[in-house]
């Protein structure tokens, strides 16, 4: 076709990949035992290894722990499948396209308040894959230590298969549905939705709409959790049953199959003789989840002053210093704000760890929306130390505004908090996309200072 379906995939076979989404069914939890099979009695029973795995399947261990971490931080999931994983050709390395790994060391980190608009569009036929775009992040995916920010924007269903041996993807879409079919069976996406895909795990996107656009933050340290909740009880944020995990699905297809692999800031690839989503049954707790951010239960104040925005967190990847997060992943969803004599947007700060922000939806409460301004598909940057917080025209407003109740529901923005500077990819510091003049949303802060004497 001379339109490019071809190269985009039609749209026939996005109509039934949607109609496979919404029918999904899942498992629900956050870290559970999880377990599944696809074909009753594939699931070996009262052991993980028997002899003769059932059906004629083999057994095989996905560890995303140290076998001797403590059991509340063990992630391992033993699965049951047509053929090891074992069996495939070498790999050799494949372009890296825009997909840039930690050290990034090719820019000076930069001090400065910075603001991307959204990517271009894609050239036609670009998979989730070919379409991820790094702006930068920091630590080392060799001590898997750090954290990238990518941004993705796709016209194309993936037909190859992606895992990343460097750490686990955050998926956030901000425009198009995805359908992921994954070695543990397949999850839906829809903006507002994110999804989690463990390190090491197979998976292939497919897009649900003609374009898929949004934000990943490749999480090369520990794993993500909920955090803890203290003061707040035994409830609330996000609650572990709103996750959703897939049950079993395998593919049993002989032929090429492309399996593309990101090993220590390459990419590698194999041509397959079958497809490696061939996994019937699995159990354990290192598994693909997705979550749906509008469940979130957002806790704030009901008497004055902004609570730090760490009461938002989603996710958090923790150090080996308590209460240090490698990177939270934190959502500013829809809430009411009744704070009396309260300045009640983010106030201003200056902050040791390092904010990536991006918005899914509408506009955020610290910032005025439009052109030019922080737009969904784009994201801000405030680094270490940086001096940042509500634009002039927002502190005009907030000041003077009459302290009613007030529901903050046209929005959807989140943050990636990393403990270290974000280092920017040189396509990020150089992007045509990236803001000219974004420190002018500053300027005009009058002096209102009279002293009394
Ligand atoms: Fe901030």
């Amino acid at each position: 076709m001379s339109d490019g379906a071809t190269a985009r995939g039609s749209a026939t076979e996005r109509e039934e990949a949607r109609k496979i989404a919404e029918g999904l069914e899942h498992l629900s939890g956050f870290g559970n035992e999880h377990g599944s099979e696809a074909v009753p009695g594939a699931l070996p029973v009262g052991r993980n290894s028997p002899q003769r795995a059932p059906l004629g399947l083999y057994a095989e261990q996905l560890s995303g722990s140290a076998f001797t971490e403590p059991r509340a931080e063990n992630r391992r999931s033993w699965l049951y499948r047509i053929r090891p994983s074992a069996a495939h050709p070498a790999f050799t390395r494949t372009g890296n396209g825009a997909l840039r790994s930690a050290p990034f060391t090719q820019t000076v980190p930069d001090p400065n308040r910075l603001r991307w608009n959204p990517l271009p569009d894609p050239a036609e036929g670009t998979d989730f894959l070919a379409g991820l775009w790094t702006l930068g992040g920091n630590g080392d995916v060799t001590q898997r230590s750090g954290m990238a920010v990518h941004l993705y924007h796709a016209d194309a269903s993936m037909r190859r298969v992606f895992s990343d041996a460097d750490g686990e993807l955050l998926i956030v879409p901000e425009r198009g549905g995805l359908l992921l079919r994954t070695e543990f069976g397949l999850l839906h996406v829809e903006p507002g939705h994110i999804a989690l895909i463990p390190r090491g795990v197979r998976f292939r996107v497919e897009l649900l709409d003609e374009t898929a656009r949004g934000y990943v933050c490749e999480n090369y340290g520990a794993p993500f959790r909920l955090p803890d909740l203290g003061p707040i009880g035994a409830n609330g944020l996000a609650n572990a049953r709103d996750f959703r995990a897939p049950v079993a699905a395998y593919e049993d297809v002989e032929g090429p199959v492309e399996v593309v692999n990101k090993f220590c800031g390459n990419l590698w690839a194999a041509t397959y003789d079958h497809s490696p989503l061939d996994v019937v049954a699995w159990h354990g707790n290192h598994v693909p989840y997705t979550y749906d951010l509008r469940r979130f239960n957002v806790m704030g104040t009901i008497s004055y002053d902004h609570p730090d925005p760490s009461i938002f967190t989603v996710l958090t990847s923790p150090s080996d210093t308590p209460g240090l997060a490698g990177v939270d992943f934190v959502v500013f969803a829809p809430r009411w704000l009744v704070g009396e004599d309260t300045f009640r947007p983010p106030y201003f700060h200056r902050n040791v760890m390092s904010e990536y922000m991006g918005l899914i939806e509408g506009a955020y409460d610290a910032k005025t929306a439009g052109e030019g301004g922080f737009v969904p598909g784009g994201g801000s940057l405030h680094n270490m130390m940086s001096a940042h917080g509500p634009d002039r025209e927002t502190f005009d407003r907030a000041s003077a505004a009459e302290l009613r109740p007030q529901k903050i529901d046209d929005g959807l923005a989140f943050m990636f908090e990393t403990r270290w500077p974000v280092s920017l990819t040189p396509q990020a510091a150089r992007a045509d996309h990236l803001q000219q003049g974004y420190d002018d949303v500053w300027q005009g802060l009058e002096r209102h200072f009279r002293p009394l004497h």
